[in-house]
């Protein structure tokens, strides 16, 4: 009810009055009173002028249903969004959703995260209010071998929607973390459930730092946001809308790497050409970053060896030496 009266404030710029609203949503002109004030609580700025009715000035900054479906294309990703105001970790609670039979696409979102999850059991900075924390449910029915790379193509696609919507050059750290200017504005959690022929369910965890006016000592080195990098305040449900927007438009054709987006994730990679130290489990690999193949492997040359990597951690430096 609430949202139906939202729905048509948003939808004029005209003035509407309180008859109009209560008879166009069959309901009472106290109850559209009611969704007014409650409007209005959550941020909503309406202006009321007698015998005229109700115009809606501003929205407020929130990670709402309702403000994300403004700006969503997609045919599944996101149709149907959870929004919350506080959850321990929305991948937590997508991969519960996931076990009790929830569809694919289904996303849900938070304004806070109060154990985000990171890759290699580290912690995700979740403050309230300023970041996208998202996760989406995928459930593509292909064997495990035919998602390789998925996690490339998750980053890949945040990188286009991020450098397509703020003015910054946002670079992928392979395998998935966004940078901009070598600190780190987006983490990707990619999690995955499968039989030993199927895949049960994927569920992409997406952390954005948007607008973060500063890091502790810790992260101040290491992270940005896109306020930091811009000097502008974003919104962040069109940014949620226009991720998956992306999201959806670049796992449509599987989620192995093709030639254009093998291209396009070479063009953005900012390891290839690197000297590269990678930790894979209880390994350390060194060696030139050299190329990426369709199952977003990272090739890396060592001396006269060509070694593929599949997942890890990397650093990378400057070409000062060539490996041996
Ligand atoms: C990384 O370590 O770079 C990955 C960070 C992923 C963070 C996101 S925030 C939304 C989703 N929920 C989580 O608990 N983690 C992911």
């Amino acid at each position: 009810m609430k949202n139906d009266v939202l729905k048509a404030l948003k939808h004029t710029t005209e003035y509407i009055s309180g008859e109009s609203l209560s008879k166009s949503l069959g309901v009472s002109r106290a109850a559209v009173w009611k969704a007014i004030k409650s409007l209005r609580t959550d941020g909503y700025i309406i202006d009321s002028v007698t015998n005229k009715g109700y115009l809606l000035q501003r929205s407020p900054d929130l990670l709402s249903e309702l403000e994300i479906a403004e700006y969503l294309h997609t045919k599944t990703l996101g149709k149907r969004i959870i929004s919350l105001s506080e959850v321990d970790s929305t991948n937590r609670y997508l991969k519960k959703s996931a076990l009790e039979g929830a569809e694919h696409g289904l996303a849900v979102i938070s304004e806070m995260q109060t154990d985000g999850k990171g890759r290699l059991q580290r912690n995700w900075q979740s403050n309230q209010g300023i970041g996208i924390y998202l996760s989406v449910l995928l459930r593509p029915y292909v064997p495990p071998s035919d998602i390789a790379a998925v996690t490339q193509l998750s980053g890949l696609a945040v990188c286009k929607a991020i450098n397509g919507f703020a003015d910054v050059n946002a670079k992928i750290k392979w395998p998935n973390d966004i940078l901009i200017n070598g600190k780190k504005v987006c983490g990707i959690l990619t999690e995955t459930s499968s039989q030993a022929d199927m895949v049960d369910f994927i569920v992409i965890g997406i952390g954005i730092n948007v607008n973060n006016e500063f890091f502790g000592d810790d992260l101040s080195e290491k992270a940005t946001s896109l306020f930091l990098s811009t000097g502008q305040k974003q919104n962040r449900a069109k940014l949620a809308a226009t991720i998956l927007n992306k999201l959806e438009q670049m796992l449509a054709n599987g989620f192995l790497l093709n030639d254009d987006s093998l291209l396009e994730y070479k063009s953005l990679c900012s390891t290839i050409n690197q000297n590269v130290l990678a930790v894979c489990g209880n390994e350390t690999i060194s060696g030139k970053a050299v190329d990426i193949n369709s199952r977003g492997e990272l090739i890396l040359l060592q001396g006269k060896e060509m070694r593929c990597i599949s997942c890890g951690e990397i650093n990378t430096f400057a070409i000062t030496k060539e490996y041996s």
